[in-house]
C-alpha cells in the first residue's frame, strides 16, 4: 500500500532519532502506542514480528453481535480457584497490570467453559477511557463500556510459561469483563485501585500481597466465547476469549483515580493513562458461541448488561443449527 509507505519510513526515522537519543538500548515491546505513528494501525507495520496485527484474520477484541450468538449446549461452567495469590500492579505506561508473583507454590488455575485444557492465572490488565463513553475493547452490539478487564492465563499442560504459550497453538485464555459505572465498586477491584497513587507514573509498581481473582468475577455462570487473539503486539491469535454476560461495578472515583494516571516516568510525565484500548477487528465468520439458552433465560438480568435480547435467534439442535423466532 503506497499511501501507508511515508508513515512507514517516518516511523523508522523516529525509531532511529530515539536510538540516537538513548544510549540504552530500544526495548521492542514497548515501542507501540494507542495513538498517533505508532498506534493499532500500524502496529502490524512498525516492527515484522508483530504482522499479525495487520495480516491477521482472527483478531481482537471484537463486537459481540447479540443476533449472531450460536447457543452451544456443551460449554462447560467456567472453573476458577479461590484462593487468593500474591502479585505485583504495575503502570506499565500502556495499562495498570496485575502480575502473579513468578514464584508461587499453588498457582490460581482456569479450566471448564469453553476449555480443553487446565491455564494458570498469570496476568490482569486493566482497559480504560478517558470518559465514560468508551474504554472496554470488545463491545456488545456497538456498546462500549467505561472499563473492561482481562484476566490472563497460560495453558499449564502443554508450556512452561505465559511468554513461551503467548504464540503457541491454545497457549492462552483472557477472561474479560467489562465493567459499568455503578455507586459500589466490585470489592476485590478496590484491592487495585486503593493504592493508585503509588503507581502514578510509567514504570512504577508496588506489591500486592493477597488477591483474589475469583472474587472479581460477576455473579453469572454466562458467558460468550471465541478464538481470537492478545489485543496488543504481537496479536499473536492463540488466544481463547472469555465473556461473562454481566458486568462488574466500578464507581466513579475508582475511574477518577485510574484516569489521574501518567503514562510516562516522573519527569517525562507525557499524556494521562487512558483510552488504551483496540477497536473491534472483523469476525471473518467465526463463530462466537454462548452457553445462554435463550429460549430459557431470555430477558433476564439487570439493565445496563450486555443485553442478550433479540427477536431472532440460533440455536443448535439435534436437528442441526435452526432458526427459531422467540414469541413474546
Ligand atoms: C522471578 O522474577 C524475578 C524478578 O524478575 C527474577 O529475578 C527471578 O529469577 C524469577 N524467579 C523465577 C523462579 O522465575
Ligand atoms: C493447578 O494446576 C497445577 C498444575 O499446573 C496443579 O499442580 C495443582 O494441583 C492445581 N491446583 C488445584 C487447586 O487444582
Ligand atoms: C519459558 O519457557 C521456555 C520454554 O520452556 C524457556 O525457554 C524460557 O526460558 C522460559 N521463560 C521464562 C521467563 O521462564
Amino acid at each position: 500500500m503506497a499511501a501507508h509507505r511515508p508513515v512507514f519510513l517516518g516511523i523508522w526515522g523516529v525509531f532511529v532519532l530515539a536510538l540516537i537519543q538513548e544510549s540504552k538500548p530500544v526495548v521492542w515491546e514497548e515501542w507501540w502506542t494507542y495513538d498517533g505513528i505508532s498506534g493499532p494501525a500500524f502496529w502490524g507495520l512498525i516492527n515484522p514480528e508483530w504482522s499479525l496485527c495487520n495480516k491477521g484474520r482472527r483478531q481482537s477484541p471484537v463486537n459481540l453481535e447479540p443476533q449472531r450468538l450460536l447457543f452451544d449446549p456443551n460449554l462447560q461452567t467456567l472453573h476458577v480457584d479461590k484462593h487468593k495469590i500474591g502479585g505485583v500492579l504495575t503502570n506499565t505506561g500502556h495499562s495498570v497490570v496485575f502480575t502473579v508473583d513468578n514464584d508461587t507454590r499453588q498457582p490460581v488455575n482456569i479450566s471448564g467453559g469453553p476449555l480443553s485444557y487446565r491455564y494458570q492465572f498469570h496476568e490482569i490488565h486493566l482497559h480504560y477511557g478517558l470518559d465514560d463513553k468508551h474504554g472496554s475493547e470488545h463491545t456488545v452490539d456497538g456498546y462500549s463500556f467505561p472499563a473492561e478487564i482481562q484476566i490472563f492465563g497460560f495453558n499449564s499442560h502443554l508450556y512452561n510459561n505465559f511468554s513461551d504459550a503467548l504464540h503457541r497453538a491454545q497457549g492462552i485464555v483472557a477472561v474479560s469483563l467489562l465493567l459499568q459505572v455503578g455507586d459500589l465498586s466490585n470489592p476485590e477491584l478496590r484491592v487495585f485501585t486503593e493504592h493508585l497513587d503509588k503507581i502514578t507514573y510509567g514504570g512504577q509498581s508496588m506489591p500486592i500481597k493477597r488477591f483474589g481473582v475469583k472474587e472479581l468475577l460477576p455473579e453469572t455462570t454466562h458467558y460468550m466465547t471465541y478464538d481470537g487473539s492478545t489485543t496488543m503486539p504481537a496479536c499473536h491469535e492463540t488466544t481463547t476469549w472469555i465473556i461473562f454476560n454481566k458486568p462488574i461495578y466500578i464507581t466513579k472515583q475508582q475511574l477518577k483515580g485510574l484516569r489521574e494516571l501518567k503514562q510516562g516516568d516522573k519527569r517525562h510525565p507525557k499524556a494521562p493513562l487512558g483510552n488504551n484500548f483496540r477497536l473491534p477487528q472483523p469476525l471473518h465468520h467465526r463463530p462466537v458461541r454462548t452457553n445462554i439458552d435463550f429460549s430459557t433465560d431470555a430477558n433476564k438480568g439487570p439493565k445496563n448488561c450486555p443485553t442478550m435480547n433479540r427477536d431472532i435467534y440460533y440455536k443448535a439442535g439435534s436437528k442441526g443449527v435452526i432458526i427459531t423466532e422467540k414469541t413474546e
